[in-house]
């Protein structure tokens, strides 16, 4: 709160971030449109409002990258990042992935998967307490990236503690950002090169006999450096959320016996109970988007070149769409979360790219 009571949201204070959505739901009451003049950065927090500013791609880019640091950067982005992309370049990359990246790939892992979660958990049954972050929630995501992309098991988790620094920062301070630091390419150059002579039934070798129709209308191959950054944005975009998102859930579990109790009795309930554990935390708050043509909206103009946030957080507890959004509920009906961005999805139903309903759908 600033020093006059006015509304103040950052992202960077450690004070608000321990509980923001008391904050969120005063900007969607008072500040639809707010302005945090330190950082200089505009906020919109009504469900309605952040829709607008996914499928608006035109007007809110994501050309100069989805997080402020980088937007404030203003640094050059190599091609094939999907996520720091517009249209046409955006769907032909998201197009190729989706051909290589299918819901019936990960589920040809899931007895591999359910191996190594059992492995996982087994050694620590019979332990009184234990940090679920560092013994299970960070480990999976990482592992099953590596199992799609092919990547050796005793390699996996160097790669994941890579993949982690990356993306790491201090409480309260912002991301040091820089083109080198932002796409580690180096991580999974080994591996590309070997696959390319050990062709295998994984995502590296599809991705690396895929062909596609790039902008220039030309038919080809990826290059070594696109499939670098591909693999890159994979590994950093399936990494932390995934395992923020097993930890919410067993905090979230802990904190309501009786709704686990249920879970323990009818294990039917869990993609539900995972999919209110996305709408009630999830693990990223917000996306950035470059203004790029003046915009009016709750009669203010924000001008062409401004960065703005979208609460994605805010949006998943907006009392316009969702009963008691403040309360933590296995059994509610879940549709249409703003988790994982734009494109009306759920976490059950696979972010197939074809399922687009304006000229660029994002999820994942
Ligand atoms: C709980 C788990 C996850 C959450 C909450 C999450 C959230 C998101 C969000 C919000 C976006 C859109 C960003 C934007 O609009 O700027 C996104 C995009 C993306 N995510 Fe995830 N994600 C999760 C898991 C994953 C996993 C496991 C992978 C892959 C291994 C992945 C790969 C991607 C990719 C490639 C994109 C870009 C899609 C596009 O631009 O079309 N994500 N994710």
């Amino acid at each position: 709160m600033s020093r006059d009571g006015a509304v103040y949201w950052d992202p960077f204070d450690r004070d608000i971030a321990t509980d923001p959505y008391p904050v969120y739901q005063r900007l969607r009451a008072e500040a639809p449109l707010y302005h945090n003049d330190k950082h200089d950065f505009y906020v919109l927090s009504r469900y309605e409002d952040i829709n607008r500013g996914l499928i608006d791609w035109k007007t809110f880019s994501s050309a100069r990258g989805p997080i402020l640091e980088v937007i404030k950067a203003n640094i050059r982005i190599p091609p094939g990042t999907l996520l720091m992309e517009d249209p046409p370049a955006h769907d032909i990359h998201r197009g190729l992935l989706a051909r290589v990246f299918t819901p019936r790939r990960v589920a040809s892992l899931e007895t591999e998967i359910r191996d190594f979660c059992t492995r996982c958990l087994d050694r620590l049954g019979g332990a009184g307490r234990f940090d679920v972050m560092t013994e299970f929630a960070n480990e999976v995501p990482m592992r099953v990236i590596g199992m799609l992309l092919g990547i050796p098991e005793s390699d996996q988790a160097a790669v994941r503690e890579r993949a982690d620094a990356k993306l790491r920062t201090e409480p309260g301070q912002q991301m040091k950002v820089s083109e080198k630091a932002l796409m580690d390419t180096d991580l999974f150059a080994d591996y590309i090169d070997w696959r390319a002579g050990h062709p295998s039934d994984d995502l590296m070798t599809e991705l690396l006999r895929a062909e596609f129709v790039d902008t220039a209308g030309t038919t080809r191959t990826l290059t070594r450096a696109e499939i670098l950054t591909y693999v890159t944005v994979l590994a950093g975009a399936g990494n932390e959320t995934t395992a923020r998102l097993i930890g919410w859930l067993a905090a979230l579990l802990d904190r309501h016996p009786d709704q686990r109790a249920e879970l323990v009795a009818d294990p039917g309930l869990v993609p539900n109970a995972v999919e209110e554990t996305l709408r009630f935390e999830p693990t990223g708050h917000a996306v950035a988007r470059y203004v790029t043509a003046d915009v009016e909206l709750h009669d203010r103009t924000v001008p062409a070149g401004s960065a703005m946030m979208l609460l994605l957080a805010s949006a998943n507890r907006d009392e316009d769409c969702w009963p008691e959004p403040a309360r933590f509920d296995i059994h509610r009906k879940v549709s249409n979360l703003r988790t994982f961005g734009s494109a009306p999805t759920t976490a059950s139903e696979p972010h197939s790219p074809g399922s687009r309903p304006g000229s660029r759908s994002r999820s994942s």
